[in-house]
């Protein structure tokens, strides 16, 4: 299906369109993007990676964020910043994620990524990381609007896609200036505002503030998405009611649990809280998404970074310490593979 081809429709949790096709078209918000459901995988570094990325896409989501691109690197090293169009086209539509403070830079960034295959670009202005601040980039963007907004018109000018942003409540208590700032956004031409519920001086302390998204929400007539803290479909629903949200993005929530965007779907569909996976499919899902990681990163340094994945799919489930404990020093992924295989066997799982 090409992009030119594809409708656009946004549901509310309650099953009523929140923009109707002919709107999101006249507003020219997203484009021709097609969003069935506004559940979207948010952007982690070092975690939504295109292995992560399809496993959690093969299950469904509105969305899935690329890990935040320095654009300067990818300008510079455009071949090794950003992956091959054919990873791209395939996880389609996906938005590919930039974070810089030059908008010439950004603009350029945007233009590579979408001749790459990107059907979206989101800008990063919520990072709280110092090295990413100290360079004025992330959340440091929420102390300086004029700056922001040159950069969010130069990459809309270039970039002939959707652009989007994702922000924090603003730098600190004294500045939450996240209502503004969605509306710098919306004059710029941005698409839609996700808004991490926390400000940048919380990083990720304290919960999510769903409540203080209301007034992004009221600031602006593109659709505002509401994200933190949001580990079941219950939350999702709560989160959309209590911030008057047009639909909700996951990060933590998904960590070895790809499947929860296609439950938080149903669930705002209707009602209905459907069941996690059964044990054989948790087993395939891990083998796959293991492989997946080998072939992406090679075995070297794929056995290290699919780790931290084994961690969180064992955790949720039952009797797993001990094979945890015997996995995360091993280094031959066959002898993985092999030790997965006996857990699942097992029948300690309890199922
Ligand atoms: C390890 C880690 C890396 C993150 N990397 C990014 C990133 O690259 N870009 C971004 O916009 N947000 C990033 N975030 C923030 C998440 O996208 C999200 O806003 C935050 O985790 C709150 O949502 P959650 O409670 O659903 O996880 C990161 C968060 C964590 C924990």
């Amino acid at each position: 299906m090409s992009p030119d081809t594809l409708a656009v429709s946004i549901f509310s949790w309650h099953g009523h369109r929140v923009l109707s096709r002919g709107d999101m078209y006249k507003k020219n918000l997203i484009g021709k993007i097609l969003i069935d459901d506004p559940v979207f995988l948010a952007p982690i570094m070092g975690v939504t990676d295109l292995p992560f990325r399809r496993m959690v896409k093969r299950y469904g989501a509105g969305l899935v964020f690329s890990e935040m691109i320095a654009s300067r690197q990818t300008i510079e090293k455009c071949h090794s910043a950003i992956k091959a169009r054919e990873d791209y086209a395939e996880e389609f539509p996906m938005a590919v994620q930039l974070a810089g403070c030059e908008p010439d830079v950004m603009a350029e960034a945007a233009r590579i990524n979408v001749d790459h295959g990107a059907a979206l670009i989101d800008i990063n202005f919520g990072c709280p990381i110092k090295r990413v601040v100290h360079k004025l980039c992330g959340s440091a963007l929420m102390k300086d609007e004029c700056l922001a907004a040159r950069i969010m018109e130069a990459t809309v000018k270039a970039a002939k896609v959707p652009v989007t942003v994702k922000m924090r409540l603003g730098w600190d208590e004294a500045h939450r200036n996240a209502p503004a700032m969605a509306k710098i956004a919306e004059e710029c031409g941005i698409g839609m505002v996700t808004v991490h519920a926390r400000t940048r001086n919380q990083r990720f302390n304290g919960t999510a503030d769903w409540e203080a998204v209301r007034a992004v929400r009221d600031s602006v007539k593109i659709p505002v998405i509401v994200n933190g803290d949001i580990l079941t479909p219950q939350d999702a629903k709560r989160a959309m009611e209590i911030s008057g949200a047009d639909g909700v993005m996951i990060g933590r929530g998904a960590y070895g649990r790809p499947w929860l965007l296609r439950q938080v779907m149903d669930y705002l569909r209707s009602g209905a809280v459907t069941a996690a996976p059964e044990m054989d499919e948790i087993s395939r899902i891990v083998r796959e998404h293991y492989d997946s990681i080998l072939r992406h990163y090679g075995e070297y340094q794929g056995v290290a970074i699919a780790r931290k994945h084994l961690c969180w799919y064992l955790g949720n489930l039952p009797g797993s310490c001990a094979v945890y404990t015997e996995i995360k020093t091993m280094q031959d992924p066959e002898a993985v593979k092999e030790k997965l295989a006996g857990y699942f066997a097992s029948g300690k799982t309890g199922f």
